[in-house]
């Protein structure tokens, strides 16, 4: 986060908090996140996007105080199950500012949806255009997600915009036309606009440019064959972030200015009235808010192979290595070091080869058993994905702000492992 600095002891502190003491006080690893900074991300999408809804991607991270901060802030809330859901309502979020998604929303799903009066659903197949149709008992505001045929270059794991994965209606061969046009036959649906998720982890503005221009031609023929006027599109989230230095991101005002102008084209070329557009950062919101702390259990050094500094964490806490053969940065984080830097492996504590949460990276050559390591970008789809692989417990989310601490999130333990078995 913004807010890192190093002490007068030569430890890091985020938001004036000695990373290693939130190891002391709640134990290693811990997520630790950064609550202004988290809530200065959201502020900039609403002055970088002053005209559009800002919907917070949940399944970024989400706990009840991220519900609270990121509304706080004006943005509103994308959720995909009935979990997160659930979390929104228990945090007081209102239901008419939560857009639901899921590509295999349950009639369970769809019920809790309906009940608490969610503002939009985003329909996602026929099944669920049926589904629906039967489980409504007044009319429902619905988009309708689409595929607009788009590889954003990003991992195959995170591309949705493609036409031949699961997400969505492809616009190709019609079979969005067909979607749309038996929304609009279903008297509770009220269809008022579109949807579309390139994928995640996007770094060039150009293929937003893309979206806008076929939804925009999409939304023109809707109007065309159907006499209906869709005023809302959604260009769902995706915006990449750095991970480590020098890695490239999202450049937020020129995707405002991008998106500005395909839509002033696309709008002229189509004499279609300039559609409400809303974006779904999760990513871009809460990764850089976060970072993890691990403290080093050993140290390893392979004759002929590698130094390995095996940390108490791992892909139970980031998967994102293993998934997604992303990187990271680690730093020590509880004192100084003048010994030379050594190039290493930073490796978790689980049982596969695999389990690595950084190859090669420079750390002093003289790191010990105790000593905390930290990992920032991890605030996004770090919790979320989080497992309990070799019945280790998913660590606490503490938020730390003007140089307090406090857990949001504690610690699972053995006992809440245990507490599941039915029978023994
Ligand atoms: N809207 C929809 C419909 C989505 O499916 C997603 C992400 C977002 C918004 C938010 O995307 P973001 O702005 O966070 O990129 N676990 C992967 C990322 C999966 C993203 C899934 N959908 C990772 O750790 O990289």
């Amino acid at each position: 986060p913004a807010s890192t600095h190093v002490d007068d002891h030569d430890r890091i502190t985020v938001a004036g908090v000695a990373l290693a003491d939130i190891a002391d006080q709640y134990g290693t690893p811990s997520y630790v996140l950064d609550e202004l900074d988290l809530r200065h991300r959201c502020r900039t999408y609403r002055e970088v996007f002053p005209e559009a809804e800002i919907a917070y991607a949940g399944k970024a991270l989400l706990t009840r105080a991220v519900a609270t901060w990121v509304t706080e802030e004006g943005l509103s809330l994308d959720v995909c199950s009935a979990g997160e859901l659930a979390i929104a309502l228990s945090a007081g979020v209102n239901p008419r500012r939560i857009i639901m998604h899921g590509n295999a929303k349950t009639p369970a799903e769809l019920s809790a949806a309906r009940d608490a009066g969610v503002g939009r659903i985003v329909i996602d197949s026929h099944a669920e255009i049926t589904l629906l149709a039967a489980t409504l008992t007044r009319r429902q505001n619905v988009l309708v997600r689409v595929t607009p045929g788009i590889d954003a270059h990003t991992h195959r794991a995170v591309a949705t915009g493609v036409t031949d994965q699961k997400f969505g209606f492809p616009l190709e061969h019609g079979q969005a036309d067909e979607a749309v046009r038996r929304v609009l036959g279903q008297p509770r649906l009220n269809l008022i606009g579109l949807h579309c998720h390139l994928g995640s982890q996007i770094t060039e503005v150009e293929h937003f440019r893309t979206a806008v221009d076929r939804m925009i031609a999409q939304m023109a023929q809707i109007r065309i064959d159907h006499g209906t006027i869709l005023t809302e599109l959604n260009l769902g989230g995706g915006h990449g972030i750095s991970y480590v230095c020098g890695d490239p991101q999202l450049d937020l005002s020129s995707l405002a200015a991008t998106l500005d102008d395909a839509l002033d084209d696309a709008c002229a070329r189509h004499r279609f009235p300039r559609p409400r557009i809303t974006l779904e950062p999760g990513r871009a919101v809460a990764g850089r808010a976060g970072v993890t702390v691990y403290r080093v259990v050993s140290v390893k050094h392979v004759t002929g192979g590698r130094t390995f500094v095996c940390v108490d964490g791992g892909m139970s806490d980031n998967p994102r290595v293993a998934l997604y053969g992303a990187h990271y940065s680690v730093a020590l984080a509880n004192r100084h070091s003048i010994a030379a830097p050594a190039v290493v492996t930073v490796a978790g504590r689980h049982c596969e080869a695999g389990d690595e949460l950084a190859v090669d990276v420079q750390l002093p050559s003289d790191l010990h058993p105790g000593d905390v390591l930290a990992v920032p970008g991890t605030g996004a789809y770090h919790h979320s994905l989080a497992s309990t692989y070799n019945a280790v417990g998913r660590p606490p989310i503490v938020a730390v702000r003007d140089g307090r601490s406090r857990e949001l999130i504690r610690r699972e333990t053995v006992e809440d492992l245990l507490r599941r078995e039915v029978s023994g």
